[in-house]
């Protein structure tokens, strides 16, 4: 199992952001996704005129790993400009319960991202739906 940077996970959501779509809110997250592999999705939000159908950046980097074919997440990394960094939101911390429930969360205020704050997806959403 590769080791966890976290560090080099958030300069990957970083870029991501860059990419995010956010005409809306003008809140631009980024998400960077790692496998036990080594290798990172990045994903950033998506919004548009239809409010409501805005994914979050950290589905959007799920959805694009699962779709390609990736497992075993062992850790995300989320960033916005926000005091502290973006929490992952309850839609999100479902999905993640189910497809990375093993994995850790990295969060980071993209102005100050040295500064990690880390979760684990248990602590996030405990007792997570399950069918
Ligand atoms: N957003 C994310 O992408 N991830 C989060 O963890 C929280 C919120 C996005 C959704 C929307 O485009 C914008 O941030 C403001 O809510």
């Amino acid at each position: 199992m590769a080791a966890i940077n976290k560090q080099k996970l958030v300069r990957a959501a970083l870029r991501a952001q860059s990419r995010a779509i956010a005409p809306y809110s003008k809140f631009k997250v980024g998400a960077a996704l790692l496998t036990k592999s080594g290798e990172i999705i990045g994903g950033a939000n998506v919004e548009n005129a239809s409010y409501g159908l805005t994914c979050c950046a950290e589905r959007v980097a799920l959805f694009k790993a699962l779709t390609e074919g990736k497992r075993n997440f062992t850790a995300i990394a989320v960033v916005a400009r926000c005091a502290g960094g973006a929490m992952p939101c309850g839609a999100c911390r479902q999905l993640l319960s189910e497809f990375a429930p093993r994995a850790k969360v990295f969060v980071a205020d993209s102005r100050a991202p040295k500064v990690i704050r880390e979760f684990s997806v248990r602590e996030l959403l405990p007792g997570a739906f399950k069918l």
